[in-house]
């Protein structure tokens, strides 16, 4: 089994008369990609500051690799949180000669393989200053592995990024999980993007945890199994007259492009198509709706919590 990476139980943070943090109880194992899913405002960022010691929690405790003394702890972790700083007239690799130096962790050697890792080895010696962002979120992630972490702990790292930005950190996120076996932290706003990054997902909203399991178990607790299926058919008036005259299928609406939705209901998509061509219809193209964990984050997400 699993060891666990990163423990919280009951951590708190209050601000003034605001509970940011509340009663915080979550499980990192060993290996696991972890999404952090929260709208804007959830607390994400505080329970992470409060993880890492950044700042004081009210309550509750963190244990990371078994380790509860802060000291012990910072060994095994390497951060990012929100967007990261530099020191923007020096290069890339003197900003990363710094950090380890000012942390006192990190030889030459760790910070080359750093660089190469999250491939800006070849514009180590240019100036922060003319680095874009996703550059600099990638100098981030490297100042973040240069003490060689078990542990890595993300705020948001592709915050701001556009689209191809978002999906080379993912890729990169991917690579140091899977080549190098570091277990990840990634808090994230973006549905989609922690769909198709992470193994496991825990769900704040308004500093409570609301869900946590992996992406396939929050699906099926929330009931949204494939029920809806897009169908493509260049005869559109015979494709609804065939409906009409099968049981367990009725027509939603529009789907994607010019495909028509249809609910089935004890029906499966392959029986469908079965009956679609026993009642001489010829669909192009039949495509599953897969929810997405969109739905169940707005379902939880909109209800009251008492
Ligand atoms: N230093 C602070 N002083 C007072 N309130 C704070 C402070 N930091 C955070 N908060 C409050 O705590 C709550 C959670 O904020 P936090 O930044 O942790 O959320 P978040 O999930 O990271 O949001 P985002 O997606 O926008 O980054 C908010 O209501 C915020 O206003
Ligand atoms: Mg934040």
């Amino acid at each position: 089994m699993a060891s666990d990476a990163l423990v919280t139980r009951g951590l708190t943070r209050r601000f003034g008369g605001r509970t940011a943090v509340s009663a915080l109880d979550l499980r990192v194992q060993e290996g696991d990609v972890y999404g952090f899913l929260g709208p804007n405002g959830a607390g994400k960022t505080t329970a992470i500051r409060c993880m890492l010691g950044l700042i004081g929690r009210d309550a509750g405790e963190v244990e990371i690799f078994g380790e509860k003394d802060p000291v012990r702890q910072r060994a095994h972790v390497g951060a990012m949180v929100e967007t990261p700083a530099f020191h923007k007239w020096l290069s890339a690799r003197d900003n990363l000669r710094r950090a380890t130096a000012f942390a006192g962790q990190g030889t030459a050697a760790d910070i080359e393989l750093a660089l190469e890792r999250v491939g800006l080895q070849g514009r180590a010696d240019e100036k922060v200053q003319g680095y874009s962002l996703g550059m600099k979120q990638r100098l981030g992630i490297a100042r973040a592995l240069v003490g060689k972490p078990r542990l890595l702990i993300l705020d948001e790292p592709t915050n701001g990024l556009d689209p191809r930005g978002m999906r080379e950190i993912r890729d990169l996120l991917l690579e140091l999980a899977r080549r190098d076996r570091l277990t990840i932290f990634v808090s994230s706003h973006l549905l989609g993007e922690v769909e198709q990054l992470c193994s496991r997902v825990g769900i704040l909203e308004r500093g409570r945890m609301v869900a946590e399991g992996t992406v396939e178990e929050l699906l099926r607790r929330s009931g949204a199994a494939v029920t809806e299926v897009d169908l493509e058919c260049a005869d559109a008036v015979a494709l609804g007259r065939a409906l009409e005259g099968i049981a367990g299928v009725s027509v939603v609406g529009d789907g994607e492009g010019d495909r028509l939705r249809v609910r089935l209901d004890g029906l499966s998509p392959a029986e469908l198509n079965q009956r679609l061509v026993q009642a001489g219809v010829a669909v192009s193209a039949l495509v599953p709706v897969v929810k997405s964990l969109e739905d169940l984050f707005l379902t939880l997400t909109s209800q009251e919590l008492t």
